[in-house]
C-alpha cells in the first residue's frame, strides 16, 4: 500500500526556536519513515508582515539547512522552497475566489497579528490561511503535522476543501483531498520563558522569551538563568497555578528524552537552583549535534542548493498536476 502523504512548513523569519522544533520538526523527524513527506520553507508567508529583503534569502537557506540538521532524511522527504513552485500562488488565487471573507476575518492569528500592526495590516496577512491551504492541498496531503496554534488554519483548509468539492466535484470524484491535522500532545504548545501563559514566538520582542536552535551555550545558559519561575520549592507538572513550572519541566522532559513520570519523580523535591542547571545541560546537549550539522551544511552551500533544486523539481511535478485538476474542475481552458 502507498504511504500516506505529509506536508508541512516553517516560515523563514529569523531562526527557529524550541517551539518550532518540539511542536513541529521533531515530530516530522520521528515519523518520517512512515510517510511520503514534503517539507517546504514558506517564504511567501514570510512577507505577510513587514520583512527585511536583506535577510530573506539567507533565512530561507537557514531554515532548509536546519530541516536537514534536525534529521530530515532525503530518503523519505522532499525539501523545497514555496516560492520556487509557482503553483502555490496560483492555487491560492483560485481558492481565494471561493473563500468567504468572513471565514478569514475570524482567524485568531490574523486578529492577534493585526492588532500589533494597526493601520499597516496587509491583504496578504488576511489571506495567509488561504495560501497555507494551497500549500497543503497541492500535495493531496493526508496529514499535516503542526503545533497547536495552527489548528484553526487546518479547520479552514478543510472547510475550503468541502466547499470546492461541493461546488465543482462529483460525489465519487472529489477535486481536492481532505487533510487531517497531526498535532501531538507533547510539545504542541511550548510557552515563553518570560511568561508561562504566552506561547513561545518569533515575534516576541524579548529575545529572553525564547531559545533559538542556533543559540550558543552561553546564551542558552543566560536565558534559562533569567527565565521566569516561582517561589515554590518542589516541582510538578499540570498545575494551572504554576504555568512556568509545567512548561520548564516539559522542556526538560522532551530535551532530555525521558518520560514525564521519570522527570516528575526526579524533580519532585527540587528547587529552581538545582533544576535550572539540569535544564541548561539538557538543552545544550540536545542542540549541539544540530548546530554542528548546520555549520557543516552552511560551509558548502552547493550541497544545499542541489537539495533544493531537486526538491523544487519534484514538488513542482506533484503540485502542477493538482493545479491542473483544480483548473479543469473550475472550467478553465487547459494550458496550451
Ligand atoms: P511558523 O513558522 O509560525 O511555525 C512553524 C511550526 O512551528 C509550530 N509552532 C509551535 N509549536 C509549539 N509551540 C510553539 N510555541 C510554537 N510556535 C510555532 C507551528 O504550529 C508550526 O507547525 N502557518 C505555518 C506555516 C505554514 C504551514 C503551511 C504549515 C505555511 N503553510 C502548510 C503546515 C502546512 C506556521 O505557523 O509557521
Amino acid at each position: 500500500m502507498a504511504k500516506q502523504r505529509i506536508l508541512s512548513g516553517v516560515q523563514p523569519t529569523g531562526n527557529l526556536h524550541l517551539g518550532n522544533y518540539l511542536g513541529a520538526i521533531c515530530n516530522w523527524v520521528a515519523h518520517q519513515q512512515d510517510y511520503d513527506n514534503f517539507f517546504c520553507v514558506v517564504d511567501l508567508h514570510a512577507i505577510t508582515v513587514p520583512h527585511n529583503p536583506q535577510s530573506l534569502a539567507q533565512d530561507t537557506e537557514t531554515i532548509a539547512a536546519l530541516y536537514l540538521a534536525c534529521g530530515i532524511d532525503l530518503a523519505y522527504a522532499t525539501i523545497f522552497v514555496q516560492s520556487h513552485v509557482a503553483a502555490h500562488s496560483e492555487l491560492a488565487w483560485l481558492l481565494n475566489c471561493v473563500t468567504p471573507l468572513n471565514w478569514l476575518e475570524r482567524m485568531i492569528q490574523f486578529k492577534e497579528k493585526a492588532i500589533k500592526q494597526g493601520e499597516n495590516v496587509s491583504v496578504g496577512l488576511l489571506d495567509y490561511p488561504v495560501l497555507m491551504a494551497a500549500d497543503i492541498l497541492l500535495y493531496d496531503a493526508d496529514k499535516v503535522p503542526v503545533g497547536e496554534d495552527q489548528k484553526q488554519h487546518l479547520e479552514l483548509t478543510r472547510d475550503i476543501v468541502i466547499r470546492i468539492n461541493d461546488k465543482f466535484g462529483q460525489p465519487d470524484r472529489p477535486v481536492l483531498k481532505l487533510p487531517d491535522p497531526l498535532i501531538r500532545k507533547e510539545g504542541a504548545r511550548v510557552m515563553s520563558l518570560t511568561d508561562g501563559t504566552k506561547k513561545m514566538s518569533k515575534s516576541d520582542e524579548s529575545e529572553l522569551s525564547r531559545i533559538n536552535l542556533l543559540d550558543p551555550p552561553e546564551v542558552i545558559q543566560k536565558k534559562i538563568k533569567k527565565c521566569k519561575t516561582d517561589p515554590i520549592k518542589g516541582l510538578w507538572f499540570d498545575d494551572p497555578e504554576r504555568p512556568e513550572c509545567h512548561n520548564l519541566l516539559t522542556l526538560y522532559t522532551l530535551l532530555s528524552g525521558q518520560t514525564k513520570e521519570a522527570v516528575a519523580q526526579e524533580c519532585q523535591t527540587m528547587g529552581w537552583g538545582q533544576f535550572k542547571p539540569l535544564l541548561t545541560e539538557a538543552t545544550i546537549a540536545a542542540l549541539a549535534p544540530i548546530q554542528n550539522k548546520y555549520q557543516h551544511l552552511m560551509a558548502d552551500k552547493t550541497y544545499l542548493e542541489t537539495v533544493l533544486r531537486q526538491g523544487n523539481q519534484k514538488a513542482a511535478g506533484v503540485a502542477n498536476q493538482t493545479l491542473e485538476r483544480v483548473r479543469a474542475a473550475l472550467g478553465y481552458l487547459p494550458k496550451l
